[in-house]
């Protein structure tokens, strides 16, 4: 039976570390604070002019080619993960191509635009492609450079504090090999709550969704017969061009999401929490790993948590919480590695993969 395995998984993070008393000089908040609600210690920021969401998932994207044993120019199809692209168009899946210099090959590049469950999405999308034997080599990456965009005010303190930049990215293959490679994908999405979690200008939107769901939102349109609507002074006076979100009603969705999807892929494959070596959850906030880990009865050493270090790097927290674990030898030939995500859409999904 054709299945999906990964052949080579890299990360990529800046350098530059943000701690959470760095991010004190700028906003009312503390280390306390936002160690107790999230778990996080301190992030890391790309640098201006030098780093970006494409750059970084290239880095990325190198370090798993190596590791797959193959050469760029074999890399067959590209799937980019991310909701802070470079440009709002193209997407950053050609800069990509681009930057990692396999142009003359002329291969399709794909953008995913959910948020933090990307990777998965990908991943599902990946699993098709190779199962259907179009594909040998597919690239996978999830990369974020949140900095660029986050409200550095007391004002957008609440989401500030949890993001962070980062990439990872994976090359996938098709593998024959009995029991091994991707059993399976869940995904699923509701877009009942889409404002409860979301960067809403700049956009095409022109207020339609705020009127219909009786959101009582200013965004200043003016009566000009074109234009204006996309983004427009008052919206950038305002702070409306950065990500909101309503905490509390995201954790509970996610701390009820994260056990049902990742269950539906166990119970499909046979499977039970107690068969999961690994657990990789996308890194959304530490309180919602460990609800997520008590519930399903799992042990420490079955979850794997990074988000103290990098903060949540949305599309890329997975790959690189995944290599991270591969890395330290925490994933090994033949374990049952399951990936869970929840975020903005709301989308949610899960994987489980044999390694
Ligand atoms: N520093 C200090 N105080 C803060 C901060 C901050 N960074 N942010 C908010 N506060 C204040 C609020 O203003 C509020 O003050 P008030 O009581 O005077 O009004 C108080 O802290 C409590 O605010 P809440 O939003 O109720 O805080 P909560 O306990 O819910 O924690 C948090 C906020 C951490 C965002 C939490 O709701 C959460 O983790 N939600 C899940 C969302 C999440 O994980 N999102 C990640 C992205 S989505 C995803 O990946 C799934």
């Amino acid at each position: 039976m054709l299945r999906t395995k990964i052949a080579g998984i890299g990360h990529y993070v800046p350098e530059k570390v943000v701690t959470n008393n760095d991010l004190t000089r700028v906003m009312d908040t503390s280390d306390e604070w936002i160690q107790e609600r999230t778990g996080i210690k301190e992030r890391r920021y790309g640098t201006k002019h030098k780093e970006t969401t494409s750059t970084m998932g290239t880095r990325a994207a190198e370090i798993a080619i190596e590791r797959a044993g193959i050469q760029k120019e074999d890399i067959d199809f590209i799937i980019f993960a991310t909701l802070s692209p470079d440009y709002y168009f193209p997407g950053c899946g050609v800069l990509l191509q681009r930057e990692l210099g396999i142009t003359k090959t002329e291969i399709g590049a794909l953008d995913i635009r959910n948020q933090c469950s990307g990777f998965v999405y990908g991943l599902s999308i990946a699993d098709q492609f190779i199962k259907s034997g179009m594909y040998k080599n597919v690239l996978l990456v999830g990369a974020e450079m949140h900095s660029m965009g986050l409200e550095f005010t007391t004002k957008g303190r609440n989401v500030t504090v949890i993001f962070g930049d980062g990439a990872g990215a994976v090359v996938l293959q098709p593998t024959e090999e009995e029991g091994k490679g991707v059993l399976t994908t869940k995904l699923h999405s509701d877009g009942t709550y889409a404002e409860k979690l979301a960067f809403i200008s700049p956009g095409s939107h022109g207020g339609y969704h705020h009127d219909k769901m009786g959101l009582d939102t200013d965004f200043g349109f003016g009566d000009e017969e074109f234009g204006e609507i996309f983004l427009n002074h008052h919206m950038i006076d305002n702070n409306m061009h950065y990500p909101n979100m309503e905490g509390q009603f995201v954790f509970k969705l996610a701390v009820q999401k994260f056990p049902e999807v990742i269950m539906e892929a166990l119970t499909e494959a046979g499977l039970t929490p107690a068969d999961i070596d690994m657990l990789v959850p996308h890194q959304a906030n530490l309180r919602i790993s460990q609800f997520v880990q008590k519930r399903m009865g799992l042990r420490d050493d079955q979850v794997w948590n990074n988000i103290q270090k990098y903060g949540n790097t949305t599309a890329a927290s997975i790959p690189i919480a995944l290599c991270e674990a591969w890395e330290a030898g925490a994933v090994k030939e033949g374990d049952l590695v399951c990936l869970a995500a929840f975020g903005s859409g709301f989308t949610w999904g899960s994987a489980l993969i044999r390694f």
